[in-house]
């Protein structure tokens, strides 16, 4: 892919992998369910003469999606969030799809951005939602209980000295509320202290669980992967990058269940009932990680990892979803009316 074919303030990260994954063919409709700088959908587009339904929650990032639209026809802007991509694509005329993409987090547009307040190194409002809509970060540190800030410092940040912060934390919007990222940043690194040979920076994690609860991406990608077996046709591709363990263990555990690879569930051993028909088929058990070329030209794909599943003719299944973190839910937090 040239530089041109995509936007230069976000560099997506293993394009080729998603693409030769997803396998586009001419009338092939695809849904891209995390748009941002469009990499993905111009790459699939560029292969194939197919049609991308492009869904973002970020309002930039579907203003971004209306312009590409208005260059290539075949680009289908639908602006959402992608756990409810269901009633997206039914919306946009089709019942089914033969390929679905999902490059889990925030983009360099949301981290490069002061004013989104996602990055502890620049001065912004302490919000980070993707969508702009609901409780902002500030709002969760300003207004929920020591114990429940702790739990989500440690749950969704793996954050050992989740208490001392949370305490910190408290303490400190006692005399005054938090707004700007930095102020919260500097009171992390307090609680904290820095650690000899320490590389990343103090308030690291606690920024990442801040993102992740404020933006339920652990509940939004759970629900997409239930939501997207169900409008996958048989053959067709589901793709996913993610970017943190907790994410790729949710992909990991989703597909080996539903591939009938989970532990427990052999669908062969003598005697015991048959578990359900997978309904997807795993090809690659490992997960396809970028080239050390990949990471030395964009360091933010250090972690990233591919999973990539082909849907099987085997009906969708109506299992609950499990093994999320327990939290309160974001949106019911109380006292916030934004
Ligand atoms: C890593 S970026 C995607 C970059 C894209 N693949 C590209 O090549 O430019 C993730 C994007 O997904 C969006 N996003 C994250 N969670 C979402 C959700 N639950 N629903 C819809 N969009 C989401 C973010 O707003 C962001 O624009």
């Amino acid at each position: 892919m040239t530089a041109e074919a995509t936007d230069a303030r976000h560099v997506p990260v293993l394009v080729r992998q998603v693409v030769e994954a997803l396998a586009p063919i001419d009338g092939a409709v695809l849904v891209d369910g995390t748009y941002g700088g469009g990499g993905y959908s111009r790459a699939a587009l560029a292969v194939a003469d197919c049609k991308v339904i492009a869904i973002d929650r970020d309002p930039d990032a579907m203003q971004r999606a209306w312009k590409h639209a208005g260059q290539d026809p075949r680009l289908i802007p639908a602006p959402g969030v992608f756990s409810e991509i269901e009633s997206i694509v039914r919306a946009a005329g089709h019942e089914q799809v033969d390929g679905a993409m999902l490059d889990i987090g925030v983009s360099s547009y949301h981290l490069d951005e002061d004013q989104r307040g996602f990055s502890f190194q620049r001065e912004g409002p302490l919000d980070m939602r993707m969508s702009r809509k609901g409780p902002s970060a500030a709002d969760v540190v300003n207004t929920m209980s020591e114990q429940n800030i702790a739990n989500i410092i440690f749950r969704l940040g793996e954050e050992q000295a989740s208490r001392r912060i949370a305490r910190a934390i408290v303490e400190r919007r006692k005399s005054e509320p938090f707004r700007t990222t930095l102020d919260l940043a500097e009171v992390v690194s307090g609680a904290v202290g820095g650690r000899k040979g320490q590389r990343t920076h103090p308030a690291t994690k606690t920024f990442q669980a801040l993102r992740i609860y404020v933006n339920d991406e652990l509940g939004e990608l759970a629900r997409a992967l239930h939501a997207i077996e169900r409008i996958l046709k048989p053959d067709g591709r589901l793709v996913v990058v993610t970017f943190h363990s907790l994410e790729d263990r949710i992909v990991k555990d989703f597909l080996r269940e539903r591939s009938g690879q989970a532990p427990g569930v052999s669908r062969h051993v003598p005697g015991l009932p048959k578990g359900p028909a997978p309904t997807f088929d795993v090809f690659e058990k490992r997960a396809i990680e970028p080239s050390g070329a990949e990471v030395i030209s964009n360091p933010r794909a250090r972690s990233a990892k591919l999973r990539w599943a082909m849907r099987t003719m085997a009906p969708a299944r109506d299992t609950p979803i499990e093994g999320l973190p327990r939290l309160p839910e974001v949106s019911k937090l109380e006292g916030v009316t934004s």
